[in-house]
């Protein structure tokens, strides 16, 4: 204790107002770490953060309410209900008030209801509710941190989106040495301030993204398709918007889209559709990212009823879909253009040519032939290629974190 207080002292001067007007939002779990989440709060608040603090019911067995709405300048809640007053805690409210969630100290049982959807308090009812990034900084002892259970659910967190502050190796509560502390309070701040710092990096830039498969009708009940989920643009949609972007995100049929207040999801069903949204937003555009598994070919000719069963064999002629990307490419002004390239065969070759033919500043290429990549899946393993002859290969990794590193190279092309 004594060395949070000398340090709160020494920072007393010059800890700048970083985090002016932002508002945060910190959920407190029942762990020995909560004490630190005191010096966090107040850390916080000197920053400039406008602070509140959700708690569960074991979590004020280690910290009082009362230290907590001293600190942060709020009322501290728990509960969905007002005390005795019959009125309600409104947990969406608080989702959508917060430009950033903390779960500090998240704990090994909150984590787990937070990666399986579990509701049975206020914090994971706001977590689940919550539009905002949320941040989670895990605290327990070195064997349940290690456990597979508690691995799995810290990795179906980062799969959703939410950022993981890793623990830090010491001393622990049960007397063993390891990993398990929570972050340091001064380690947590240094997070949050680069992430809002970043999250201003793309402000103002409006960005036009295809996603998911298209469907071209055959007749009234049947479509040609493909696999795709939709799940690759919708992670970089949220990206893009973490970083301020606005997304105009023309989705085919998926339930995977991106729900956020900077998106506008324009839902179209044939390729025809897609370049008719597409080339409406695209003027207006800074960026356009091509995610879209658009179907090369529609049927000629659409039947207007359902096509009876017959003995012979049924052709269905082909016509070809407009390629988004290329007729978007050949009229683009400054437009940033990345599309990407699914291949099974000759991938590099097969990707640079697209590069060119589609007047692409960067493809995104994954091959079919790497276990884990390409639809469905939750990851991905791509390598990225720019018209500067420039290569970047990365390890199989989760869908949002490709996201990453792609709005990582995204930006760094940008400033150049
Ligand atoms: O030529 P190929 O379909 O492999 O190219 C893939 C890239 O081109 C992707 O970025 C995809 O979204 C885009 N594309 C498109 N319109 C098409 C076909 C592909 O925008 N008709």
């Amino acid at each position: 204790m004594e060395k949070y207080h000398s340090e709160l002292q020494t920072k007393k001067l010059n800890i700048p107002a970083m985090l002016a007007g932002k508002k945060v939002l910190v959920a407190v779990c029942g762990s020995i770490a909560a004490y630190k989440t005191a010096f966090f709060v107040r850390l916080l608040n000197k920053a400039g953060a406008e602070v509140k603090v959700i708690m569960t019911h074991s979590a004020k067995s280690f910290i009082t309410p009362l230290t907590l709405s001293t600190l942060s300048k709020n009322p501290v809640l728990s509960t969905f209900e007002k005390d005795d007053s019959g009125e309600w805690n409104n947990h969406v409210d608080l989702g959508l008030w917060a430009d950033l969630m903390i779960v500090a100290p998240a704990s090994a049982n909150t984590l787990s209801k937070m990666a399986h959807g579990a509701c049975d308090n206020l914090v994971t009812a706001v977590y689940l509710s919550a539009r905002c990034p949320v941040m989670v900084c895990p605290a327990m002892d070195l064997d349940m941190y290690q456990h597979p259970a508690t691995r799995t659910n810290l990795q179906k967190l980062k799969d959703y989106g939410n950022i993981i502050i890793d623990a830090e190796s010491g001393e622990l509560a049960s007397g063993l040495s390891g990993e398990g502390r929570m972050a340091e309070p001064e380690h947590i701040i240094e997070f949050v301030e680069e992430f809002f710092s970043r999250s201003q990096s793309l402000k103002g830039k409006k960005v036009l993204m295809t996603s998911g498969p298209t469907h071209e009708a055959i007749d009234p009940v049947r479509f040609i398709g493909n696999h795709s989920t939709g799940k690759m643009g919708t992670s970089i949609a949220m990206e893009l918007v973490s970083r301020g972007a606005e997304i105009q995100f023309v989705s085919g049929p998926t339930g995977h889209y991106p729900k956020h207040p900077s998106v506008q999801v324009t839902k179209v069903t044939s390729a025809d559709e897609m370049f008719e949204a597409s080339k409406a937003y695209f003027a207006d555009m800074d960026i356009a990212i091509f995610t879209a598994a658009v179907a090369d070919y529609k049927p000629k000719t659409v039947a207007n009823s359902k096509i009876k069963k017959q003995e012979n064999d049924l052709d269905i002629i082909l016509a070809p879909n407009p390629d988004i990307a290329k007729e978007l490419g050949a009229v683009k002004m400054n437009q940033f253009t990345i599309g990407f390239a699914l291949e099974t065969d000759q991938e590099e070759d097969n990707a640079l040519k697209k590069l060119e033919k589609k007047n692409l500043d960067m493809i995104v290429l994954n091959s079919l032939r790497n276990e884990g990549a390409g639809f469905a899946h939750d990851t991905n393993k791509v390598s990225i290629y720019d018209k500067h002859n420039n290569v970047s290969h990365f390890e199989l990794k989760s869908k949002a974190e490709v996201a990453k590193d792609l709005v990582d190279l995204l930006e760094r092309a940008l400033n150049e």
